[in-house]
């Protein structure tokens, strides 16, 4: 059985953290990101954490984390990295939403923030753009079969974002 939860998944730097901050303030639902579960459990950073433990570590966090949420959170809106998707248990957690975007869109979604620079350095696995690449070519199908609902984030509003999400999940967002 599926919890009364959104989980939304995507590739890093699609705007899942943006995407959850507005649909709080548009429904007033209570939300948690799993990097940052994961940062106040280590008392480190995701970019530290990496370095010093190596990603399969990291990646045993987000695993200690989803059996958290599968077992004390609903009713939530949960944003997380970009590879959590990968925890086996994750379509037990919620309706999984996924915020899609070409490549090319989330380079340029990162280049016109004003804090470019730190979104790059703070990710790891955007080091290397090429890798980068391979990566999120990889990654689209994995996230495309297991969503619940795909939203197409690159030539939407804010606002319609939102809007559809919400209209969307009638059951968790009034
Ligand atoms: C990762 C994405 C990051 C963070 C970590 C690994 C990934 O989160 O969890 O650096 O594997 O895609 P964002 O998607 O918020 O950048």
């Amino acid at each position: 059985m599926k919890k009364n939860n959104i989980i939304l998944i995507g590739f890093m730097g699609v705007g899942k953290g943006t995407i959850a901050r507005a649909v709080v303030k548009k429904s007033g639902i209570f939300a948690i990101d799993t990097d940052d579960l994961i940062e106040s459990m280590e008392n480190e950073k995701i970019k530290k954490i990496f370095e010093r433990e190596g990603e399969s570590y990291f990646r045993e966090l987000e695993q200690k984390c989803a059996n958290w949420i599968e077992t004390n959170v609903d009713n939530t809106l949960i944003s997380t990295g970009g590879g959590f998707f990968m925890r086996p248990n994750i379509k037990y957690l919620g309706h999984i939403v996924y915020l899609k975007s070409s490549f090319e869109g989330i380079l340029k979604r990162i280049k016109k923030s004003p804090n470019a620079a730190a979104k790059l350095k703070k990710r790891p696995l955007l080091k290397d753009m090429k890798k980068a690449k391979a990566l999120f070519e990889t990654r689209t199908p994995q996230y495309q079969s297991i969503a619940d609902l795909v939203v197409d984030v690159e030539d939407k509003s804010m606002d319609e974002i939102v809007q559809f999400i919400q209209e969307s999940l009638p059951q968790v967002l009034k």
